[in-house]
């Protein structure tokens, strides 16, 4: 059984200034929710029910999100407003919350490894939280990705999206060394960071969900600072391969998407996704935008 996540948000989100200038990018909202309760929904939905979130600097707006919050719903109750209570229902997911800080923001693979002892000898989950999986966060990738770590030995197991050949240079790309079939596992042999279109291995880029062994912390305290000074989780991961043990990668199923909010250009098509496919405003949202489109014409 894996139970425990880690879910890094301590990153400085400097590509979405100035709206992260003194809000966590983790917070904000794409389509009704802040991004981070889409991730927390996720991990509860997929069997997790202890979650790590390594935070920083200017983060406790994320802590203050998970708390019940009394006085809130007493006013709601007292103001006739009862029917906003289902807003709050993530409250009580039944999940339990651990944090930790980043000292220094020396990259997504320190801040992994500051989960060393969270997690002990059991195999954990990392979802960034800066990234939502499928609309909603309906997804059991993180299910299956589980089931592929339990039933056969690995020090890790990646999740992929089939992206754009276009789009490669943007990712860390998977050099695959079994056919990568849909809803299979396949064997990865190296990850090429950001490659030249015309160099890159696959299409298939990392998509901010990991099972790891605890072996990737002796691989994160082994890597180098890459790029930016920073420690990188691809390299770690890299390291795992070239120290013989096998990772695995397993493709998003068809129709889920990496939402990253980390660049505006992302988000905005999140938020925008987001918004036309909800439930209740999706609709004449829908309408709006034709209308403007038809205009702009
Ligand atoms: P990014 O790689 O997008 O980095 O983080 P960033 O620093 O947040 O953003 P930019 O590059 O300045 O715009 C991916 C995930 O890893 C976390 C982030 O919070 C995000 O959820 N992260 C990143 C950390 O927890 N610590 C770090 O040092 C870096």
């Amino acid at each position: 059984m894996i139970t425990n996540a880690v879910v890094p948000v301590a990153g400085l989100g400097t590509r979405l200034l100035p709206a992260t200038k003194s809000q966590p990018k983790e917070m904000l909202p794409v389509g009704k929710r802040p991004v981070v309760q889409y991730v927390v929904e996720e991990l509860a939905r997929n069997g997790i029910s202890r979650i790590l979130l390594i935070t920083g600097p200017g983060k406790t707006s994320i802590e203050n999100h998970f708390d019940v919050d009394p006085v809130l719903i007493r006013h709601l109750r007292e103001t006739n407003k009862e029917e906003l209570l289902a807003e709050l229902e993530f409250e009580r997911a039944d999940v339990r919350f651990f944090y930790t800080r980043q000292k220094m923001q020396r990259g997504l693979g320190d801040a992994v490894l500051h989960a060393e002892e969270f997690a002990g000898h059991e195999p954990f989950a990392v979802a960034l939280g800066d990234s939502i999986i499928g609309r909603h966060a309906q997804s059991l990738a993180l299910s299956h990705m589980k089931e592929v770590y339990l039933a056969q030995p690995c020090a890790a197991v990646v999740a992929f999206e089939e992206v754009a050949a276009d789009q490669v240079q943007h990712y860390g790309i998977a050099d695959p060394a079994t056919p990568p079939g849909d809803g299979e596992a396949f064997m990865i042999r190296d990850l090429i960071e950001k490659p030249d279109p015309a160099e890159a291995p696959s299409r298939l880029a990392v998509a901010a969900r990991y099972i790891f062994s605890e072996r990737i912390f002796a691989a994160l305290r082994e890597t180098r600072p890459g790029k930016g000074g920073e420690i990188q989780l691809t390299d770690a991961i890299r390291l795992l391969i070239r120290g013989g043990e096998r990772v695995l990668g397993v493709k998003l199923p068809p129709g889920e998407r990496r939402y990253d909010i980390g660049n505006f250009e992302s988000y905005f098509k999140a938020f925008l996704d987001f918004a036309l496919f909800d439930p209740e405003y999706g609709p004449e949202l829908r309408e709006y935008a034709r209308g403007l489109l038809g205009e702009g014409r």
